[in-house]
């Protein structure tokens, strides 16, 4: 794996991870990072970073080719075809991504894994669940700003296969080459876009240089 800006490279698993290489991108993640961003910033910069790296994390989205009339003339051109895609958000710093993505393609549908990290074990433990339930036809990404020891995307992408998803693909703001790792040792297709590849976990599996806690920064709880 590599940090290569911009283009897709293979983790050691052989997934795909692309870490998108934007001078706007690189300066709100380092706004992010800041420990004197507070939370209203950090939330209004976690959506503007989202928009941005939807982009790439959506490139792949089904188009058709269809007719439509302008003020000079009639021709044809692409829009978004098959079922609305889904974005499915681990609670609770997901769904300041979800928000974003609705804004994008408001017409997605939305689902919610309810996970937190056991503060000793660092495991996740799921406690809520509400998926569309026809997921499994559906385009997904699973958004969450933080993937550190890839436990809580793992949870959740083993849910999204016991909803018969195809295998969704994964937007977060800042990963590490463990979370990666664990990602795709489990999950080897799920293709990963990131807005910062960052250089470790710590003794606590906090995601090095980092930002903290994702989910206390956007709302103000710690
Ligand atoms: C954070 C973050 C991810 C998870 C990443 O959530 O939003 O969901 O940690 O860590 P992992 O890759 O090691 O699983 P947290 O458990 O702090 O819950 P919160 O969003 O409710 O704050
Ligand atoms: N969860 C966070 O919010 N931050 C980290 O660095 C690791 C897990």
């Amino acid at each position: 794996m590599s940090a290569d800006a911009g283009a897709a490279s293979q983790s050691p698993a052989s997934g795909t991870v692309t870490v998108v290489d934007h001078p706007l991108v690189a300066h709100k993640v380092t706004m992010l990072r800041d420990v004197g961003t507070v939370s209203e910033s950090f939330r209004a910069l976690c959506t503007e970073i989202t928009l941005l790296t939807a982009y790439e994390a959506l490139r792949h989205l089904p188009v058709e080719s269809v007719a439509v009339e302008t003020p000079i003339t009639t021709t044809r051109s692409p829009r978004l075809s098959g079922p609305a895609p889904a974005v499915v958000g681990i609670l609770r710093a997901g769904l300041v991504m979800i928000e974003a993505i609705l804004t994008l393609i408001p017409h997605a549908r939305v689902g919610h894994v309810g996970l937190y990290r056991d503060p000793e074990s660092h495991q996740p433990v799921q406690y809520y669940r509400k998926l569309p339930t026809d997921i499994a036809e559906r385009d997904v990404l699973l958004v969450d700003p933080m993937l550190a020891t890839g436990g809580s995307a793992v949870r959740s992408l083993e849910i999204l296969r016991e909803e018969g998803c195809r295998p969704p693909r994964l937007l977060s703001i800042i990963g590490c080459p463990e979370g990666i790792a664990a990602v795709h040792s489990a999950y080897p297709e799920v293709q990963i876009t990131l807005a910062a590849l960052d250089e470790r976990l710590n003794e606590n599996a906090y995601i090095v240089p980092g930002l903290g806690d994702a989910g206390d920064r956007i709302y103000g709880t710690r």
